[in-house]
């Protein structure tokens, strides 16, 4: 199949121009005469293109200059265990605002290492929505406040995150980070998987302030402290390359679109065409968040049974679009608009959503 509209949650789509960049250099980069792959993690071919990325992300993300850029491995989900082995220290606690799947799985990872509290949870709403500011606890001995700022599975995001003084605030960015302009300077750590709107998997992006990289971690195993890849630019052991380099391209590709803030309104665009789409359906398709509470990044929507679900994701997919099935643990239908996928695959799929539903309701 040829024309297809990716509206995977991750891995998910790439900008076609930075594929076909990678393609053209895959097998002489540079005049090296050798694929980015083959290259030395120590080579100063390969290091240009390491310190490129990181550039990048500070300009794009303006991130100030007492921040840190990291390259990790082992996804957001080595992170879950990496910042409470780092950060929650006897008589301190860990505090977790929950809002969905994964910071459940983040809180989950952080009992394994110490104490932990709830600050706030939409759980009882199915976690349709995100807490109001008002609603979170905070407590003197907090090791740090912990949020997912966009929760890919509910199709939730967080639009104004709380000022937090007491204790670092820690976030979840792994499917919306690049898609808005954000504040660093309210977190003290920043992580994201790079597979949905960086690149591809295998390098998990951390942001981290310089006074958290002080703490004490003797106790830590070397490749999980902060510190150790911080004061070596990423570079301790073997990045993964390839990933990084996909990285550096994606981020050159959003240059070129005009920086984050013109990235956001391409999202917040085509994020609109499908919420209209359910709006005026007159209830046959259903939005599962709260319209206050709606992701620009993945939007969850049911039609009016099982049936209808199945029948729509299977006239969807003979169509060319595929990922709209809802995660395994909700069903459903999810539609991923990440970054890299097209204005035309949302007209597409307004179109479709509205066709189908002329049809069938
Ligand atoms: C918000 C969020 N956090 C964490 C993860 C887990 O990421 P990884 O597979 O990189 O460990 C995901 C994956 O989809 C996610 O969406």
């Amino acid at each position: 199949m040829n024309n297809i509209y990716n509206f995977n949650a991750g891995p998910s789509a790439l900008p076609k121009a930075v594929l076909e960049k990678a393609q053209a250099e895959l097998l002489n980069f540079k005049g090296t005469g050798m694929s980015v792959m083959e290259l030395s993690h120590r080579s100063k071919e390969y290091e240009e293109v390491h310190q490129s990325a990181i550039n990048h992300l500070k300009q794009l993300l303006n991130i100030p200059d007492n921040y840190q850029v990291l390259f990790l491995q082992g996804g957001a989900s080595l992170q879950f265990s990496m910042l409470p082995l780092q950060f929650l220290k006897k008589g301190k606690v860990a505090n977790y605002i929950l809002t969905g799947a994964w910071s459940e799985k983040a809180l989950k990872e952080a009992k394994l290492i110490g104490e932990t509290k709830i600050a706030a949870s939409t759980k009882e709403n199915q976690y349709k929505s995100i807490p109001t500011l008002s609603d979170i606890q905070l407590n003197n001995n907090d090791a740090y406040v912990h949020l997912t700022s966009n929760n890919t599975i509910f199709g939730t995001q967080w639009t104004e995150f709380p000022d937090i003084s007491h204790a670092p605030l820690i976030a979840d960015m792994s499917s919306d980070i690049l898609s808005r302009p954000i504040d660093i300077s309210k977190f003290g750590l920043i992580y994201a998987g790079a597979q949905k709107n960086l690149g591809p998997s295998g390098v998990t992006v951390a942001i981290i302030r310089d006074d958290l990289l002080n703490e004490n971690v003797d106790h830590v195993p070397t490749m999980l402290r902060y510190q150790t890849h911080a004061e070596t630019n990423s570079l301790y052991h073997t990045p993964p390359t390839f990933a990084i380099y996909m990285l550096n391209e994606v981020l050159s590709w959003v240059n070129q679109q005009g920086g984050v803030k013109e990235i956001e309104k391409q999202n917040i665009e085509k994020a609109k065409l499908i919420y209209d789409a359910i709006d005026e359906s007159e209830g046959f398709y259903k939005g599962h968040a709260e319209k206050e509470a709606r992701s620009l990044m993945n939007i969850t929507f049911n039609l009016p049974n099982e049936e209808q679900n199945k029948r729509f994701l299977t006239k969807a997919k003979e169509l060319g679009f595929v990922g709209l099935n809802g995660h395994r643990s909700v069903g459903g239908c999810r539609a991923s608009t990440y970054n890299a996928v097209p204005m035309e695959a949302c007209i597409a799929l307004r179109e479709f959503m509205d066709s189908y539903r002329k049809e069938h309701s």
